[in-house]
């Protein structure tokens, strides 16, 4: 295995840094007469959550077969990405590679963090650019971060390569696996017991159905993990966000009905769309979304809001193509309809 220096990548003030303790740091049982945290004695929500959601990842510990000191929850995965940049990289000296069409959080969080970007755009199979990515890593001693995605927003695919760029890069590689519970099988997180310098993240905004609860996970050795808690504040998942996950947790079999209705939907709007003459396209999908090239992207894109049916217009991005979330029945009938209102 090769030689891994955590210390190396951490920002230096970061690897330092005397974390702040909260009063529920210092006594961390249930029981007690509290009255440290300056709370309201009264109420229902008037207590402080639990700084490290203690709870939550016992239960994540048992499903994902992962130890809790290997898991980090925040404020939705977007807090982790910001969490991410601040903890290995100096502000105006470092750099991330970046694999475009991506998620966008990366971009800007390296634009908040005043992070160098070099992006390295996915080949025309939007698979990673390996000889690029490799070549710029070998003579370029500023680069700490890769950031990846698999299933790949907006693209669908999963990536291939993950396992050569752990295994080659000396920094540190972001695996986001936002939508890897609509293919479970081909996690790549078990391999975090393997490989050190790995960050997995995953989310209950998707197959968990709990977008507006805002709770996102990083897996990592326990090193990292313990990086990440001395960086975030103090109290960065609430009360109810924690409950609501956990109460998902208790509920998987909700979960299971809902990835298959999902993908069963999903295999029903391809067949769907594959008929329509302004369909060019229909890339293979292991998400909830289908990335689409049509005859005019923005054509129909402005027809759909018209008809108040909200997409992502890729165009920009990816010539003719529009990224569509599978919805409900009713929803993908209504988009259907619409679509086929267009000539
Ligand atoms: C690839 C990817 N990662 C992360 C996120 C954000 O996840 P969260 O809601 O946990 O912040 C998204 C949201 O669309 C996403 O597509």
């Amino acid at each position: 295995m090769k030689q891994f220096d955590l210390q190396s990548l951490v920002r230096p003030n970061i690897w330092a840094l005397q974390p702040y303790s909260c009063a529920r740091d210092e006594f961390s049982g249930t029981n007690g007469t509290f009255l440290d945290a300056n709370e309201n004695p009264f109420g229902t929500l008037n207590r402080y959550p639990d700084p490290y959601q203690r709870e939550l990842k016992t239960a994540l510990s048992k499903i994902k077969h992962i130890a809790a000191e290997q898991i980090f929850i925040g404020n939705g995965s977007d807090e982790i990405i910001d969490l991410i940049y601040r903890i290995f990289t100096n502000p105006g000296k470092d750099s991330v590679i970046i694999c475009p069409p991506t998620y966008g959080m990366y971009e800007v969080s390296a634009n908040i963090n005043d992070v160098n970007i070099i992006n390295t755009p996915l080949l025309t199979d939007f698979q990673l650019d390996m000889d690029e990515i490799i070549k710029k890593t070998k003579f370029d001693s500023s680069i700490k971060l890769i950031f990846v995605c698999s299933p790949n927003n907006p693209t669908g695919n999963r990536l291939k390569d993950v396992k050569y760029l752990v295994e080659n890069f000396n920094g540190i590689v972001v695996l986001d696996e936002a939508y890897i519970d609509f293919r479970a099988d081909r996690t790549y997180l078990p391999k975090i017991k393997k490989h050190q310098n790995l960050i997995v993240l995953q989310t209950f905004s998707k197959a968990w159905a709990l977008a507006g609860g805002r709770v996102g996970m990083a897996y990592a050795q326990k090193e990292i993990i313990a990086l990440m808690n001395k960086v975030k504040p103090p109290y960065n998942v609430s009360e109810l966000n924690q409950k609501a996950a956990l109460q998902a947790l208790l509920e998987e079999h909700d979960k299971k009905l809902s990835i298959s209705n999902i993908i069963n939907e999903k295999e029903f709007l391809v067949e769907q769309l594959e008929r329509l003459p302004i369909v060019k396209k229909i890339y293979p999908s292991d998400a909830n979304f289908l990335l689409i090239e049509f005859s005019d992207a923005n054509n129909t894109y402005n027809h759909l809001v018209e008809k108040k049916i909200i997409v992502r217009n890729r165009h920009s991005q990816i010539e003719n193509c529009i990224r569509i979330t599978v919805g409900t029945p009713n929803e993908n009938r209504l988009l259907l309809k619409e679509l086929r209102s267009l000539k």
